[in-house]
């Protein structure tokens, strides 16, 4: 698998230059490097999919992407959540074109064949006249998803039959998954429709602007501390930990520089704590009793914040999931989902996800300050002087922020190497070593790249 630019000896210095912490900036935009990350990271990683609470009863469905393939999910009579390839079997029309709904049956809009919600084929128009006894309906049943698993209402697929279970994938980053979802009785619901938005970005920048990199807060969004939401400091969004674990995903637990947060727990209502002292470790309570803002992700392109948004008084937290779906090397389709603990009051969620809709989702400010920047980075990562030659020292991105010289703190009470800021580049590294080893797997067949 040779291609026009990236050949073995391109790989190599690849290798060696995120050693040193550098990545090549070209290989944000490479239309080749694009292919091979398709085949080699989405057809063989964990993808999130939906919330389970998104699929309330038998006959609920939705439909989803894992980046180019379309995906079908219902939740069955006997409560069971099933995905299928969205593609009929006949001709391969997509089959289901709403975002979601409640069905018993899906028909196909080309010739009218239609299946239930096992996926099986039920329905051929004319069917004996047409086809006689040469047709067996069991054989034409829609496609399956190879795997899909949940985990704390969270619903993933993966193209992979023989991939490693979704748990295994996790690790450690269950442990704050479950601080974050699993913390009250009933978890977290998603409230509204995933919103969605087409952005000029690479999926990688994306990700990792959300995931792992606290350090943007204070220029890009600068305009927070000048509406005194966000406080004078510079280093106010770098106090904290960032957690590394293992396959590229991590966290940055965001206190204050007191080690404190503003308010306890969030901001959430007092009438809740009980429930997380209840459903967590003590360790786990610890940290979710003094955090001001929790923002990581699950690689490869799930990210995750749970801010404390409002004024004293009316102080509001929720958990935004964002899925970043590459359609191209400089696009990407952003699927934002809000979610909110499913026990918390009524009035308290309502004020949520209108501080929610005031600051991430396509019409809040944070939202737009991040949009501006990402296109500004594809757009000059095309060009031949980022091209990897010798002559372009410069084409680069640097990785470089506590290199060698941060080391982790023992004394964290999580799992995962825990550094002691989140002004850092561990987790970015992380990430992107992660996407190293996935697009090399069995390309060179040679000692040295394995
Ligand atoms: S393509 Fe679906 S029935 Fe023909
Ligand atoms: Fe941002």
């Amino acid at each position: 698998m040779i291609r026009r630019i990236i050949d073995e000896s391109a790989f190599l210095k690849l290798k060696e230059k995120m050693a040193e912490g550098l990545l090549p900036q070209w290989v944000l935009t490479d239309p080749d490097i694009y292919q091979l990350e398709k085949e080699k990271i989405f057809g063989y990683t964990w993808q999130f999919l939906a919330h389970e609470s998104e699929l309330p009863e038998p006959g609920s469905y939705l439909t989803r992407w894992m980046v180019d393939d379309p995906v079908l999910l219902v939740r069955t009579k006997n409560n069971e959540i099933k995905a299928f390839l969205n593609s009929c079997t006949h001709r391969g029309t997509q089959l289901c074109t709403a975002d979601r709904g409640n069905k018993k049956s899906f028909t196909c809009p080309y010739h009218g064949w239609s299946y239930n919600l096992e996926g099986e084929l039920i329905g051929i128009v004319a069917g004996n006249k047409v086809y006689g006894t040469e047709m067996h309906k069991e054989d034409w049943g829609l496609r399956k998803i190879p795997q899909v698993a949940i985990y704390q209402g969270m619903i993933f697929g993966n193209m992979d039959p023989n991939a490693e279970p979704l748990e295994d994938y996790l690790g450690e980053m269950k442990w704050y998954l479950d601080m974050m979802l699993g913390r009250s009785d009933g978890g977290m619901e998603v409230r509204g429709l995933p919103q969605r938005w087409v952005a000029k970005a690479n999926w990688k920048a994306t990700a990792e602007n959300f995931t792992a990199d606290p350090y943007h807060v204070q220029t890009t969004h600068r305009s927070t501390v000048e509406l005194g939401i966000s406080p004078e400091d510079p280093l106010y969004a770098g106090y904290g930990h960032q957690v590394v674990t293992k396959n590229g995903h991590g966290i940055n637990v965001i206190t204050s520089a007191t080690g404190k947060a503003r308010v306890p727990f969030q901001g959430t209502p007092e009438s809740m704590w009980p429930m997380y002292k209840k459903n967590l470790t003590p360790e786990q309570v610890d940290i979710l009793s003094r955090v001001t803002v929790f923002v990581g992700g699950v690689y490869p392109n799930l990210s995750f914040v749970s801010p404390i948004h409002g004024t004293e008084g009316h102080l509001h937290n929720y958990l935004n999931f964002r899925l970043w779906r590459p359609l191209g090397p400089d696009i990407v389709e952003v699927w934002c989902w809000f979610m909110i603990d499913k026990a918390a009051p009524e009035d308290y969620k309502e004020a949520a996800y209108r501080g929610y809709l005031g600051s991430f989702g396509p019409s809040g400010t944070l939202e737009q300050d991040d949009t501006e920047l990402w296109a500004r980075i594809v757009e000059v990562s095309g060009g031949l002087m980022m091209r990897d030659k010798e002559l372009n020292y410069n084409s680069v991105s640097n990785y470089l922020m506590g290199f060698n010289r941060v080391e982790p703190d023992p004394t964290f009470p999580g799992p995962g190497k825990a550094y002691p800021t989140t002004y850092l580049d561990a987790l970015a590294r992380s990430m992107h070593e992660k996407w190293l080893e996935l697009i090399t797997k069995d390309l060179f067949v040679k000692e040295d790249m394995k």
